[in-house]
C-alpha cells in the first residue's frame, strides 16, 4: 500500500506534533466553557481520535454524516444529512472537527446548519486546508497545515475508500488512478 504513494508530505510525527499544539490551544481558548466536539464522518475520525487524546482535559463528542450532490469530484456545497447529532447543542460551544477544507463549501453548509439550532458559538477545526478555500468567506479558527492544491490521501482521508488508515498523509501515484 507504501507504494502507492508518490509522495509524503506530513509524517506521522508531524502530524501528531501539530494536533498537540492545536489541542494546547482549543484547550485555552475554551476554558470554563461548555465545549462539544463535532466531528464530520468518515474522515475526520482520526483527527478526532488523536486532537481528543491529546486535549489536556476532558470533552465529549458527536458525528455527523453528510453527503454532499453533484457531479465528479468537485463538491456542490448542496449538502444532505445522512446522520445528524445525537445532542442537543442549544447553548453550547461547538467545534467542528474536519480532515481537510478544499472549497469551503461543504463546511459552510454545515456551520449555517449548526449556527440555527441557536448553540452558543460554531468554530471550526481542521487538520488540512487548501488553497481554494480562499475563494469563500469562511473562518476557520484552527488549522493544522496548508497544503498545496493536490488531492492527498491517509489519516483518514481516502480515495474511493482506501488508504484511510495510512500514518501519513500523502499524494498517489498516478498508476493508482488509471
Ligand atoms: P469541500 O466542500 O470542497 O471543502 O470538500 C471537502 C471534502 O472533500 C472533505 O471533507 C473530503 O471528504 C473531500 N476532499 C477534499 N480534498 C480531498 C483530498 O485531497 N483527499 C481526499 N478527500 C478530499
Ligand atoms: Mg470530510
Amino acid at each position: 500500500m507504501g507504494n502507492d504513494l508518490q509522495k509524503v508530505l506530513l509524517t506521522e510525527d508531524e502530524i501528531l506534533a501539530r494536533i498537540q499544539e492545536m489541542a494546547t490551544d482549543i484547550w485555552r481558548d475554551y476554558k470554563g466553557k461548555d465545549l462539544l466536539l463535532v466531528g464530520v464522518l468518515k474522515g475526520a475520525i482520526l483527527v478526532m481520535a488523536d486532537l481528543m487524546r491529546a486535549l489536556p482535559g476532558t470533552a465529549p463528542m458527536d458525528w455527523m454524516a453528510i453527503s454532499s450532490y453533484g457531479s465528479g469530484t468537485k463538491s456542490s456545497g448542496v449538502v444532505r444529512i445522512i446522520k445528524d447529532l445525537d445532542t442537543d447543542i442549544t447553548g453550547r460551544h461547538v467545534l467542528i472537527v474536519e480532515d481537510i477544507i478544499d472549497s469551503g463549501l461543504t463546511l459552510s453548509w454545515i456551520r449555517s446548519n449548526l449556527e440555527s439550532r441557536s448553540p452558543a458559538s460554531v468554530e471550526i477545526c481542521t487538520l488540512l486546508r487548501k488553497p481554494e478555500v480562499a475563494k469563500v468567506e469562511i473562518d476557520v479558527r484552527y488549522v493544522g497545515f496548508d497544503i498545496p492544491n493536490e488531492f492527498v490521501v491517509g489519516y483518514g482521508l481516502d480515495y474511493a475508500e482506501k488508504y484511510r488508515n495510512l500514518r501519513v498523509v500523502g499524494t498517489l501515484n498516478p498508476s493508482v488512478y488509471s
